[in-house]
């Protein structure tokens, strides 16, 4: 593996160092995909220093099966790495039928930690997410459960996600004192969006000393070139679920066409300057990129070079 120190940078003010670049199991690790195919991609990201992976209870489909798929790469190729592996998981998205699988209850995450530690085949996560907030359940039951997942050793470290900036800064006290820091926050930010910076989120994390990783630093493959001339078929685009023909307007296209320019005058690719420039953004730890294909992963990774 290599170990270079261009490819890690320190989560906040902790002991974690993560990768520039994390790889995401949202899509293409599910039951419905090649298991060889994930396997390569999960492969060649150790093998290029790639060691955090962020999952969530309901990444697949079906649901739970992206977790399944890295228990099944634990047994046959991980189980000797697991100490050099950044494994994380979440809970916070609907996941089972019911009012105790979905949002933010003692209940919910408690059961779900569980079962995703059974389908991953670990006895523990590196970190443990709050998925989403849940304007519903008291902000102290959702981060109790997530001290009680550390105390009962099922995570190292706890994070949270999408949660707005006063329930951030209530979570990061609340955390603090009783000694499980807030280890990292997980936001949507790219070149397309930068509400986590516009909402002062990603400054609050910097100056805390919370850390701060992207979600869908591409867009979903918009900020590539996958999408400049037509929809590929095979492409996110295609399946439709969460990125919508619909949402690629002659507007979105020009503006990623003249992004497109830009990068090549830097004599990059788009995906490159699209990934280069978050991790520009001050306070931001990671971004967490996600690949159909092992070339597509080596291309931005390349990233790591500029
Ligand atoms: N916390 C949350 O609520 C939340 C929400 C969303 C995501 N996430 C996390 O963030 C991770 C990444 O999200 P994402 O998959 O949306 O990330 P992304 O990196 O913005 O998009 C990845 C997709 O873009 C395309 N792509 C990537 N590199 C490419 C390249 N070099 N050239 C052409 N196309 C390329 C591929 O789509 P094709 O299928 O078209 O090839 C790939 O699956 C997820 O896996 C998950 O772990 C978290």
């Amino acid at each position: 593996m290599n170990t270079s120190d261009s490819i890690f940078r320190r989560c906040g003010r902790s002991g974690v160092l993560l990768p520039k670049v994390s790889l995401g199991f949202w899509h293409n690790f599910g039951a419905n995909d090649p298991y060889e195919r994930s396997r390569e991609i999960v492969r060649f990201a150790f093998e290029h220093g790639i060691v955090h992976f962020d999952l969530a209870n309901n990444y697949g489909p079906p649901y739970g099966s992206a977790e399944e798929t890295l228990g099944r790469l634990m047994d046959e190729d991980l189980r000797p790495h697991r100490d050099e592996l950044f494994i994380a998981t979440k809970a916070g998205y609907d996941m089972w039928p019911g009012p105790y699988g979905n949002w933010g209850s003692r209940k919910y995450l408690m059961a779900s930690l569980d079962q995703s530690l059974r389908r991953m085949h670990l006895d523990y996560v590196d970190l443990f997410y709050s998925h989403r907030y849940d304007p519903e359940t008291p902000l102290e039951e959702t981060l109790q459960a997530l001290v009680d997942v550390v105390r009962q050793g099922k995570a190292l470290y706890v994070g949270i996600s999408r949660w707005p900036l006063p329930a951030l800064e209530f979570a990061y006290d609340y955390l603090r004192q009783r000694d499980v820091p807030l280890l990292i926050y997980q936001g949507r930010l790219n070149l397309l969006d930068r509400a986590p910076q516009e909402e002062g989120i990603l400054d609050f994390c910097h100056q805390q000393g919370v850390g701060f990783i992207s979600f869908s630093p591409l867009a979903q493959g918009l900020l590539t070139d996958r999408y400049l001339n037509g929809i590929p078929e095979g492409s996110r685009m295609t399946k439709g679920r969460f990125l919508k023909p619909a949402m690629l307007t002659p507007e979105l296209l020009e503006r990623l066409r003249e992004l497109n320019r830009q990068a090549s005058l830097r004599n990059e690719t788009l995906a490159e300057m699209a990934l280069s420039w978050i991790l520009e953004q001050q306070g931001v730890t990671s971004v967490l990129v996600g690949a159909s294909s092992t070339a597509q992963l080596a291309k931005n990774l390349s990233v790591l070079k500029l």
